[in-house]
């Protein structure tokens, strides 16, 4: 299969979204860009269109999918019933980066729950992605679009790095707004759990609903999202993630990458201004400080560290907050090792 490169443009109207559109309608898995990241999609009510899902990607079964939909009118189908926090959640976060757990109905094919009595849904707000969700006006399961285990793709590159051969086509849309995935929130407990931090925060979350929600901390034998349990973004390369200030990070990051030297390719991770440390040696910049910066480069440094054939990445880390927390979960869980100093 030759995997077709749909360019598109602010033209949603396009020729190149009609095609995915009409391969989706026969089966076959078209990724496309959102704002987080780049999904894998499949029509969610094609059965043996979702279980390819699972196997392109190599993604275990018990690890359930999102669905993604144009509007809110698209959700009655696939819930028992939406709480009423859905309707606040809904009127402040969509479409945008929240995808919400509910109740499911019966309709769906069981694999892309893994077989749960919930299901996980976002409106994304991408142009590219609304116009194929009213294209094909059917909801899209739509898993980042990376192998199994891989950082998510954040460029239509990194989509042809994994898949290109074995989808029938990628819409490229440039690089993707945000670069981590979307915040996932569980509704259907009493109080609201926080299962993945995103760029909806936790903070805004509770302001906009009224409550203190739960945050569902990461523990290495009790998962609480399916997906939690699973090795997740992570280069093929060693990441250390040092956690300091940034002087002693500075100092930590040089005395680790002499002590590497000549035995392990080195690349080091972090703000432009650690640069200095480190002239000659593989750097990629995370921004200044900002972590919002930091989470839209993050995926793409991982996977251009693999490509310049780095065995160690030193990375260090940022504050948190907002995206400051998504972006940590993100390198606590590629990380190998811990450094605080
Ligand atoms: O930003 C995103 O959410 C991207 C873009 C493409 O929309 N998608 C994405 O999908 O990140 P994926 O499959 O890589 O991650 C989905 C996460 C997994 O951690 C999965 O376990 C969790 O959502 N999930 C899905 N259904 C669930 C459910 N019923 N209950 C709890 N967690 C669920
Ligand atoms: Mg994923």
């Amino acid at each position: 299969m030759k995997t077709q490169v749909l360019r598109t443009s602010h033209d949603v109207r396009s020729r190149s979204i009609r095609r995915a559109g009409r391969l989706l309608r026969m089966g076959e898995l078209v990724a496309f860009p959102t704002e987080t990241v780049y999904g894998l999609g499949a029509n969610a009510f094609d059965p043996v269109a979702v279980r390819r899902i699972f196997e392109v990607k190599g993604r275990p079964r018990d690890n359930p999918l999102i669905v993604h939909l144009h509007s809110v009118a698209q959700i009655h189908n696939l819930v028992e019933s939406l709480p009423l926090l859905f309707w606040v959640l809904a009127a402040r976060f969509m479409p945008g980066p929240l995808t919400v757990v509910l109740r499911k109905s019966s309709g769906l094919p069981k694999s892309v729950t893994s077989g749960l009595n919930t299901i996980a849904v976002r409106i994304p707000d991408h142009p590219v992605a609304r116009a194929l969700l009213m294209e094909v006006n059917v909801p899209l399961v739509a898993p980042s679009a990376n192998l199994s285990g891989k950082p998510s793709p954040t460029r239509a590159e990194h989509v042809l790095e994994d898949f290109d051969g074995r989808i029938a086509a990628v819409l490229d849309s440039g690089r993707s707004r945000i670069g981590l995935e979307s915040t996932v929130l569980d509704l259907t407990k009493t109080t609201p759990v926080l299962l993945r931090p995103g760029a909806v925060g936790q903070e805004e979350i509770e302001e906009a609903i009224g409550i203190a929600i739960n945050v569902r901390k990461h523990r290495a034998n009790r998962p609480s999202s399916p997906g939690m349990k699973y090795k997740h973004y992570a280069p093929e390369a060693e990441v250390v993630l040092f956690e300091g200030t940034p002087a002693r990070i500075a100092r930590a990051m040089k005395s680790m990458a002499r002590s590497l030297k000549g035995q392990r390719r080195v690349g080091v991770l972090g703000q432009s201004k650690l640069a200095r440390n480190f002239q000659g040696a593989e750097f990629i910049s995370l921004g200044d400080s900002n972590p919002a910066v930091a989470a839209h480069r993050l995926f793409d440094a991982f996977r251009s560290m693999d490509r310049k054939g780095v065995e160690v990445i030193l990375c260090e880390g940022f504050a948190e907050g907002k995206m400051g927390t998504a972006l940590m979960n993100r390198l606590r869980k590629a990380a190998t090792r811990r450094i605080r100093v």
